[in-house]
Parts: C-alpha cells; structure tokens; sequence
C-alpha cells in the first residue's frame, strides 16, 4: 500500500509529479462545477486526535470534491476517552470497509505504526514534532505559483523551530526542489541537528529578512513544551516578531507565508499578515488541491 507519512520518505520527483497533478485539480476546482467522479468507489476516514482547523476542512473538503465517501472522526466525544486505544480504534472504523485513513496525532510516528498494522492508505495530516507532509507540499506549491521555481530561491522558517513539524517538512520539501533554506528564531528554539541538514540559522530577524525571499513564519507551539524555556510572548514579539518597520526597511519585498493559525501581535502583526505580500491565504486554497493531488495518486491513479 503506498503511504505518505512525510516528506522525507519521498523523493523530489514524486513531489514534482504532486505539484503537477495539484495544478490540474486547482483548474478543476474554479470551474463551476467542482467536482469529479474519481474516488467514487473509495471511503476514507479523517481520524483527528489532536485539534484542527484548516487542515481537516481541507481534506474533508478535497475528498468531497474527488467524490469519495468521508467519515470525520474527532478523539474528544469518542470512546478514546473511555481508554480504547489507537488500534482498536482504527480498527473498528477500518472494518466498515475504509480504503484510506488521513490522521492527526499528538505522538510522533503515529501514521508509520498504523501503516505497519493495518489494511489501508495511510495520510499524515500532523504527528508530534514529526512531520506535516501536506503543509509542505501547499507551502511549495504557494512558492512555485509566485515565483516558478525553486532553484537558488532563499525561504526563511521564523520561529518555534524545535516543535514544528512544519519546519522539518518544509525544510525536507525545499531542499529536495533546490531551494536554500534558513531558520530563525531564538537560540533555545532551534534544534542541534539542523547543521547536519545543511540549514543556515540566524538569530536576528533583520538579518535573516535580508537574506531572504520568502519569510514563513511560524507560531510558538506552547502546546509541546513540558518547560517554558522560551521568552515570554512580550520579549518574543518584541525581538522575534515580524514587524511592518522592519519590512519597509528592508530594499526588497519579501513573501510573507503562516501555516496558520496565526497568533497575531506576537509572530506576525496584523498589518503584515493582512497585506499584500502576505500569500497566507493563497496557502489554505492551495491546500485543497494539493490534497486532492495526494489523494487520487494514493489511490492508484495514473499521472494527469
Ligand atoms: N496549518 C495547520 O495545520 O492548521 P490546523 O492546525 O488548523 O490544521
């Protein structure tokens, strides 16, 4: 059964071949009408065990326009609360005859174990500090529409590096597609490893601004931090946010980019999110298409 458990376990051409097929559907999704016949046949289970916004509503909603059958399952209301475990839990919904299972879990890895134990396409849509594949890939896309191509482009991750699975993803995805990526954000919140990947790092905004073409900013993930090890939100805005002042500064209009949700006033201000070189938006209309992408090549479908 092919998966998609993270971009690291894939390779730059099946990203382009993503991207690619992401291009037809976002065709098909402004026509009047929205849907197509593809995934008729096939039922999938959104199983979401931590919160979610956009990304549930964008799967739900590019399944619904592949026509497949869509069941939503969220952990709070369940019977996960009365202490049934994951794989019983999967099972019991995967024997009313599911063929793909897209899922959100706190725990790193959670996609990969399901995908060792049961009969179904597996989706990581979110696990732990993991991966958030198909971020990545509407965060390439959102770029590729901009700029058209990946070689030499400079893309700066701000933030909360260490929680992010979206950095991790990205910094996978980037690479692959010939960009040059960097991180910034404060000392505490980037992680030893990166200088093994080959990821610049700063630790002044104004620089890493100057560096770079397109600045996706991340929130602070107070969510996975056992120790508050982190300024506090006041000393984060103050030092790391991104600023309008700062940006008019700069002899260049750099692409502002936010996975969303975005805290605002503390990693991004309003001013900046909200305007024109913010492609914030775009990203979460991409996302529909580049999951419908994911999905019907998952099931077996050949190259549009
Ligand atoms: N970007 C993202 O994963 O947002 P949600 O947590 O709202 O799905």
């Amino acid at each position: 059964q092919p998966h998609l458990l993270g971009i690291k376990y894939i390779t730059k051409e099946d990203i382009e071949l993503i991207l690619q097929t992401a291009d037809n559907f976002k065709e098909v999704i402004n026509r009047p009408i929205k849907k197509v016949p593809t995934l008729r046949d096939v039922t999938i289970a959104n199983l979401f065990f931590e919160n979610s916004t956009r990304t549930k509503i964008s799967f739900e909603l590019a399944e619904k326009r592949l026509s497949a059958d869509v069941l939503n399952f969220s952990s709070g209301g369940s019977s996960v609360k009365k202490g049934e475990s994951l794989l019983d839990t999967v099972n019991n919904i995967l024997s009313m005859k599911v063929d793909m299972v897209v899922v959100r879990h706190s725990i790193a890895g959670t996609p990969s174990f399901l995908s060792q134990h049961i009969d179904a396409n597996i989706v990581n849509a979110g696990d732990g500090t993991h991966e958030h594949p198909t971020q990545a890939l509407l965060d390439a896309y959102s770029i590729r529409e901009k700029f058209n191509s990946f070689q030499g482009l400079h893309v700066c991750i701000f933030g909360d590096i260490a929680h992010s699975r979206v950095a991790l993803s990205n910094i996978f995805c980037l690479q692959k597609l010939g960009a040059k990526v960097a991180v910034c954000g404060p000392p505490t919140l980037i992680p030893k490893f990166l200088d093994d990947l080959g990821v610049k790092v700063f630790y002044r905004v104004k620089e890493a601004l100057e560096w770079c073409d397109v600045a996706n900013v991340l929130r602070i993930q107070l969510e996975r931090q056992d120790v508050k090890y982190i300024p506090s939100l006041r000393e984060y805005a103050l030092y790391y946010g991104i600023h309008r002042e700062l940006l008019d500064s700069l002899k260049k209009e750099v692409v502002i980019m936010h996975p969303g949700p975005i805290n605002r006033g503390v990693e991004l201000d309003s001013d900046v999110a909200d305007s024109s070189q913010s492609i914030i938006l775009e990203q979460v209309e991409n996302g529909v298409a580049v999951r419908m992408a994911v999905l019907y090549l998952l099931a077996g479908n050949s190259p549009m």
